[in-house]
């Protein structure tokens, strides 16, 4: 019982009790903390995650600004009640290139991580315009505006050059092409070859089908790829490293 009794010299001293204690949680901080820093697996390399095109990246800043986050995660935690409503838990490195990232934790509405490709163009558009004349018993307000609001990525290769300035890998061809491509994903028949090269996986599509691009257009490009770069039948985590 010796280290029982000096123990009590601890327990007694408030002082020292205060500085031991300091010093085993600091340890123990560094100790979890610290290989995060280098450690290359922190954020797992997953094949197929890659940059967001000028349009989708348009349409996030639209997500953003209308404050769909407030109703929306975009996080699928791994537990089983999740993964059986909203499909594959959520990987770090699906969000590596958001900035500001869009987990969040309030869920008035569903996670919306994967609502890519569960809908058509048409049924997004419609709930967008009107949420309730699809879901009776929603409480989304109504986006109809966007629809109106008419947009020609004037800005884009400015907001892409400053994703990059935070790490976001766009090369100079994207940039260069930015304008380009961003009205190209809109319209079917143009020739979208290059742009899905630059950007697998993107959904080439006129997605209000009405004539010219529109916030609309942007802000579905953005849902229709949510959470569908990785594909998950071939996925396994690298445990492994
Ligand atoms: C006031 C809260 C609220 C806000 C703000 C909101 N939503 Fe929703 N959203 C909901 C609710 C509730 C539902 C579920 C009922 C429904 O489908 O309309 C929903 C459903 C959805 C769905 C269907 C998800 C699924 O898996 O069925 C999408 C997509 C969506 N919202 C996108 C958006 C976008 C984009 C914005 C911003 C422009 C937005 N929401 C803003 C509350 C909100």
């Amino acid at each position: 019982m010796a280290i029982l009794t000096k123990h009590e010299i601890l327990e007694r001293s408030p002082t020292l009790l205060l500085i031991a204690s300091f010093t085993v949680v600091t340890v123990g901080g560094i100790v979890e903390i610290a290989p995060l820093f280098y450690l290359e697996n922190t954020i797992e390399k997953v094949e197929g995650v890659r940059p967001y095109s000028p349009l989708e990246l348009t349409g996030r800043d639209i997500y953003i600004r209308e404050g769909c986050y407030t109703c929306h995660s975009q996080m699928i935690r791994p537990m089983r009640d999740e993964v059986e409503r909203y499909g594959h838990y959520s990987l770090a490195a699906e969000s590596m290139y958001d900035h500001p990232f869009q987990w969040g934790s309030k869920r008035t509405g569903p996670d919306v991580a994967r609502v890519g490709g569960r809908y058509s163009d048409q049924w997004h558009v419609d709930h967008l315009m009107d949420p309730q004349s699809v879901v009776p018993e929603s409480i989304m307000p109504k986006y109809a505006f966007l629809a109106r609001s008419r947009i020609d990525g004037e800005y884009v290769q400015d907001l892409m050059e400053t994703h990059r300035f935070v790490g976001v890998p766009y090369t100079d061809e994207m940039i260069a092409a930015a304008r380009a491509d961003f009205t190209v994903q809109a319209d079917p028949d143009a020739d979208w070859d290059a742009l899905v090269e630059r950007y697998p996986g993107a959904v080439v599509s006129n997605f209000d089908g009405e004539p010219g691009i529109t916030e609309m257009d942007a802000l579905v490009a953005y849902l229709q790829m949510l959470g569908t770069l990785v594909d998950f039948s071939t996925f396994t985590p690298d445990a492994s490293r």
